[in-house]
């Protein structure tokens, strides 16, 4: 495998090596030395045209561990806001010699765009297009399931998922239902009918408008974040109203399972989709998930340019 585009790219053994090789990865990050030469001499470019605190970072950070060099190309403050097209941006990397393409997107589909029209030779991976899809928090969300609802092994059959909120503007909402089948769990998505998209019966999933019914039956629930910037209409009444019908309180928390625990990709609307209280409790594994960000995409870094093999063609 060359590129890594869609969660739904990934076979169950290839997303299982992806996430036993995180694991690895992780032992690293306990060290005191955090390096592997891996990449050493290898070029990575951190592509963002949109705004990005996490994913670039632990990108950036991946990279770093194995030793590659590293450019963070942001959008603002560089020739795209003088109107230069995605292509000749593009060929600006390969002149430099990019091994990676790391790109994140307001356009559904660029990334297919820069791997498929051939104008770069090295590897471009999805770090989320429009609302499409954002494959690497798939994968390190189903790391952090794994590690606490199944030791840290195997595939996640049978794990119950939640997913709750704006699902018609998640990119990450997309990807966890394509991997979480892939790996075996049963995901239930949850939102108001203006919020999720066209064609949703066709995704391997249930939906609920009850948040309420499908808490006391799940292992995890993820809940997503508004995207005011992606609303031009109104999508519900007001915010007080969403937070009502849909938002994860102290008080809905304790529907959950003793077991189940609370994510959310980040960034947080504290007070609207998820409370102070829930954010902050035993139950929330957010930090986790940033953690463990960095280990599986170091894992795919190194999987796509140095064991693309193993990754299968
Ligand atoms: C998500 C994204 O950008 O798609 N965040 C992330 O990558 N951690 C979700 C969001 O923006 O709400």
């Amino acid at each position: 495998m060359r590129h890594l585009l869609s969660a739904g790219d990934l076979d169950r053994d290839a997303a299982l090596l992806i996430l036993d090789t995180a694991a690895e990865m992780a032992a690293l990050s306990d060290r005191s030395v955090k390096k592997l030469p891996t990449l050493r001499g290898r070029t990575v470019v951190n592509l963002f045209f949109e705004d990005s605190t996490r994913t670039r970072i632990s990108f950036e950070l991946a990279a770093k561990r194995l030793s590659a060099d590293v450019i963070n190309f942001a959008a603002k403050g560089s020739s795209v806001s003088k109107g230069e097209s995605l292509k000749d941006t593009a060929l600006t990397l390969e002149a430099m010699g990019a091994d990676a393409v790391v790109i994140r997107h307001w356009d559904s589909g660029a990334p297919y765009r820069l791997a498929h029209a051939d104008w770069i030779g090295g590897s471009v991976v999805n770090a989320g297009d429009g609302t499409h899809e954002h494959p690497t928090q798939a994968l390190l969300d189903a790391y952090t399931m794994r590690r606490h609802l199944r030791d840290g092994t195997g595939a996640l059959e049978g794990v119950r998922v939640g997913i709750v909120g704006d699902i018609l503007h998640s990119r990450v909402a997309r990807s966890n239902v394509l991997l979480l089948q892939t790996l075996g769990a049963e995901v239930t998505l949850v939102a108001p009918p203006t919020l999720l998209p066209i064609g949703i019966e066709q995704w391997p999933c249930d939906v609920s408008y009850d948040i309420d019914a499908v808490l006391p039956n799940v292992d995890a629930v993820m809940m997503l974040r508004v995207q005011a910037e992606r609303m031009q209409d109104a999508y519900f009444p007001t915010a007080r109203e969403y937070s009502r019908l849909y938002g994860l309180d102290g008080e809905r928390m304790r529907l959950l399972p003793e077991h189940a625990i609370v994510m959310h990709p980040g960034p947080m609307n504290r007070g609207m989709e998820i409370s102070a209280e829930v954010a902050d409790s035993a139950r929330a594994v957010m930090v986790e998930q940033v953690a463990n960000g960095v280990s599986v995409r170091m894992a795919v870094l190194y999987l796509l340019l140095g064991g693309a093999k193993e990754l299968g063609e």
